[in-house]
């Protein structure tokens, strides 16, 4: 899609409507079952942020390529722009607590948070089921949201049982 395609497609299909009713689209989306990562990168300040995402999706094998969408009113929007470093970290069942804690504004969201940081001052959080640690590559704002493209440059994995949301609320695998 050519970008004067897409602004046209934006103003389209991105028309507010008054014909869903917001909480009945969330109850609906929210059937979605989805994991849970915290998306983290290097702060202007120096400190690092993370955020806690489940719109993270796979987009493409070749070249690797994902996606997941932050909230424009989130004061990290400027982060993501192209070229900047960012990593997906995949969260297990036992991150509950974590992902609060990234899902909360705090002062420190890594208060007590172990982890390692990459070459591009990326934090990678430790126990994670597995980092991918990418590159902006495209970013678009549609909506409410800023979409945003990674490519993956470095992967590792360790899996673990999933952390899973589903209908609002954190849940686990059922095991036999
Ligand atoms: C399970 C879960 C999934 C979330 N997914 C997203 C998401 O995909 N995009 C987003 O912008 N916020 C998402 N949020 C909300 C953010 O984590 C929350 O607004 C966070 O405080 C944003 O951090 P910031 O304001 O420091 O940028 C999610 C929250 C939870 C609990």
């Amino acid at each position: 899609m050519t970008t004067s395609n897409l602004a046209v497609a934006e103003r389209d299909t991105f028309t507010p409507t008054n014909e869903i009713d917001p909480r009945e689209l969330r109850n609906t989306l929210g059937l979605f079952a989805t994991g849970v990562t915290v998306v983290t990168a290097p702060g202007l300040d120096g400190k690092p942020v993370g955020i806690t995402a489940n719109s993270f999706s796979s987009l493409s094998l070749d070249p690797p390529l994902v996606l997941w969408s932050l909230a424009l009113k989130s004061s990290n929007v400027g982060l993501f722009k192209e070229g900047n470093p960012f990593a997906i970290n995949i969260l297990g069942a036992h991150h509950q607590e974590l992902a609060l804690q990234f899902a909360r504004p705090m002062p420190d969201k890594f208060q007590d948070v172990e982890f390692e940081t990459n070459t591009h001052g990326v934090p990678l959080l430790k126990g994670a089921q597995g980092h991918l640690e990418c590159t902006v590559s495209f970013t678009q704002e549609l909506g409410d949201h800023l979409l945003i493209v990674g490519r993956v440059d470095a992967i590792a994995s360790e899996p673990c049982d999933p952390l899973l949301f589903y209908r609002g609320t954190f849940a686990r695998l059922l095991s036999e």
